[in-house]
């Protein structure tokens, strides 16, 4: 099969890598991709939201299948689009996705479903939501409505981060018209899971567990982020949670998406909050994590590929899903001083080939291609992945490869993991 990946990321690197151990699959395209996806893939210079030339690349190169990364192509329909002229893709339609690309929408859809979540009030004039502030207690959660790249959350502990989250998403338009609606939501404390879950609109199987580490900096610091790392499988969750999980959330979330005759397929990721052994979902995503995918991925032993084409022929429940026992893996991403915010763009990366071990994998996010040099070109640029026995052995060999990368202002953070290691 020849197979197009749309997207140019840490997640669509490590999709590539995996679908280029299938045996279905011959040849790999990915537009726009990136200098690491270069190494398995025919990089088409095609931007990963220019749906109609997609399209026409599809047409033109008799693509037989599309895989598609980020959620701003799925916000904008491209599987419709796709469909509509009998391409074979990968991914939630348009409304589907809707439960990631409007967070009100997705409440709503909560709600309606009693799927449990945090209470919240949305509003769509910034003096409003200020005066709700004012009288109400912090923390509060701040969010923008629509896609903001995992950065349109703000959990503020004081009255002027909270006022701050709200001038910036409404009135400065950081996010554009992602925050031209906000809600606000009550401030749950306690454990946060990641899970990611293949569907077929009907059956739904979760993968391997994980956790991302959200925040820039050690300990938990800094401003939210896309993600600086990540680990898998989750300590904090077993197989009796996993089947809770998958009979309180994810099932009742899968048959509503159904009922409302928006079937979902592809990889559907809720965010979660476990209190007092409650779950409480605080996002949905439409599509594999990033940096999530990055760890997943290398503890799948069933090809990937043919789990899409099961999903594709609605017949998840046909599937045999297998990950490698008794194995972890961590995930550290390299990133450039001043992300998440401004950071500067087209510096050389050193140490790259001197990564020689055969249970590491330098996932590319934001590299690309000057001369015969990789240089940065985003702000999260590269993910270490390891995976090892133990949760310790990953995180030191990833660990171990970091140490040997380097660019001018790179930054990381040192803890991804430690706090499931014994000391
Ligand atoms: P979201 O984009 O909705 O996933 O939010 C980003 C991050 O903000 C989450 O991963 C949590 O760490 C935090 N967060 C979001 N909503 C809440 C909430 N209601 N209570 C506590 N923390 C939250
Ligand atoms: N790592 C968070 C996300 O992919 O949304």
């Amino acid at each position: 099969m020849k197979v197009l990946v749309v997207g140019g990321g840490g997640r669509e690197h490590a999709i590539v890598w995996k679908l280029s151990q299938s045996r279905f699959v011959d040849k790999i395209y990915c537009a726009p991709g990136n200098a690491g996806i270069a190494q398995h893939a025919e990089c088409v210079n095609i931007a990963y939201s220019d749906i109609r030339n997609l399209a026409s690349f599809v047409e033109r190169t008799d693509i037989d299948f599309t895989v598609v990364g980020p959620e701003t192509p799925l916000s904008e329909g491209i599987v419709d689009y796709f469909n509509s002229r009998k391409f074979s893709i990968f991914g939630p339609g348009r409304e589907a996705a809707k439960i990631e690309s409007s967070k009100i929408y997705a409440k709503e859809f909560m709600n309606e479903f009693h799927i449990p979540t945090a209470s919240y009030v949305s509003f769509d004039s910034a003096e409003e939501a200020i005066r709700f502030i004012e009288s109400h207690d912090l923390p509060l959660v701040i969010k923008a409505d629509g896609l903001a790249a995992g950065k349109g959350a703000v959990v503020a502990e004081t009255l002027e981060e909270a006022k701050d989250a709200v001038r910036r998403a409404m009135i400065e338009r950081a996010w554009g018209d992602a925050g031209r609606k906000i809600l606000i939501e009550e401030f749950i404390p306690g454990r946060e899971i990641s899970v990611l879950a293949f569907t077929d609109g009907k059956t739904v199987l979760p993968m391997i567990s994980c956790t991302d580490y959200k925040r820039a900096l050690d300990d938990g610091k800094g401003p939210n982020t896309g993600g600086m790392g990540t680990i898998s499988p989750n300590p904090n969750i077993d197989e009796r949670m996993k089947k809770r999980i998958v009979e309180e959330i994810l099932q009742p979330t899968i048959d509503g998406l159904r009922y409302r005759g928006t079937p979902f397929k592809g990889v559907i990721y809720p965010g979660l909050m476990i209190l007092n052994d409650e779950f409480k979902v605080l996002e949905y995503n439409c599509r594999f994590g990033d940096p999530e995918t990055q760890v997943i991925l290398p503890l799948l032993s069933t090809d990937l590929m043919e789990i899409m084409l099961h999903i594709h022929h609605n017949k998840l429940d046909e599937a045999e899903i297998e990950w490698m026992d008794n194995m972890a893996s961590v995930c550290v991403v390299m990133a450039c001083g001043g992300y998440p915010k401004r950071y500067k763009k087209g510096i050389e990366i050193e140490g790259l080939d001197s990564i020689r071990d055969d249970r590491t994998q330098v996932f590319h996010a934001g590299t690309t291609t000057v001369g015969d040099k990789i240089v940065t070109n985003g702000g999260r640029v590269l993910g270490v992945t390891s995976w090892d026995r133990t949760l310790r052995k990953a995180r030191d060999r990833a660990y171990n490869a970091v140490r040997k990368i380097k660019w001018d202002k790179e930054f990381h953070r040192n803890d991804i993991g430690q706090n499931f290691v014994e000391s």
